[in-house]
């Protein structure tokens, strides 16, 4: 099923898990725990050799919507579109990356930090952008600034986003959803700690 960046990011609600996955056999039980814990939607950043095989695997899980985050050139959305992959994010919004993601049949959510890099991209017909470095590039007051001369644009804010103040952003109504990697510490992860990474999923639905 093909999905939109819309649907995307409303199934990501409350929060996309941000991921780096080094293992591809972690891939299977770590959406899993991720799943059962109640957030569907996962961020697979391409920062890891194994980036795009673990996305292969995790899409083996039932349940899941599975996509890839730091993408940063062209040809990595060609490449995702041909292993089945969900969709696409990209921490910022290069001319090309945002001509090539209208081009692409894949849902693609380019990041921006600044009203110019907003507008370049509704320009090209974007609506739904990351909004990157949150935390760094203004945080909640940002957002609600970015709300007064564009009201139908939607964020999915991630970067300094943590289980403390999550809720801020999710009670700005420009804000779909938000990203964040403290759902999978490192120290979890290498653990291969599933029932830890689930619980941390749990308690960020149930805090919504
Ligand atoms: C990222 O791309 O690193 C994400 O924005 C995650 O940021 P975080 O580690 O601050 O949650």
């Amino acid at each position: 099923m093909k999905y939109t960046v819309e649907q995307i990011m409303s199934q990501a609600f409350p929060v996309m898990p941000v991921l780096a996955v080094e293992r591809v056999e972690d891939a299977i039980p770590l959406a899993q725990a991720l799943r059962d814990g109640g957030l569907t939607v996962l961020e697979v950043t391409l920062r890891t050799a194994n980036a795009m095989a673990v996305i292969e695997a995790m899409k083996t899980v039932a349940g899941v919507i599975v996509g890839a985050g730091t993408v940063t050139r062209a040809e990595q959305l060609h490449e995702l579109l041909r292993i089945g992959a969900d969709f696409a994010i990209s921490p910022g919004a290069t001319p090309g990356l945002l001509a090539e993601g209208k081009r692409v049949n894949l849902a693609f959510l380019p990041a921006i930090a600044t009203v110019s890099e907003m507008m370049q991209g509704l320009e090209l017909g974007y609506q739904h952008f990351k909004f990157f470095p949150a935390a760094a590039a203004g945080g909640t007051a940002a957002l609600k600034s970015f709300s007064g001369p564009f009201p139908n644009v939607q964020f999915c804010p991630t970067g300094g986003i943590s289980v403390r103040n999550f809720k801020d952003y999710l009670a700005l109504d420009n804000v779909t959803c938000v990203g964040g990697s403290w759902l999978v510490p490192a120290d979890a992860l290498a653990e291969q700690d599933w029932p830890r990474i689930e619980a941390l999923a749990r308690a960020a639905c149930f805090l919504v």
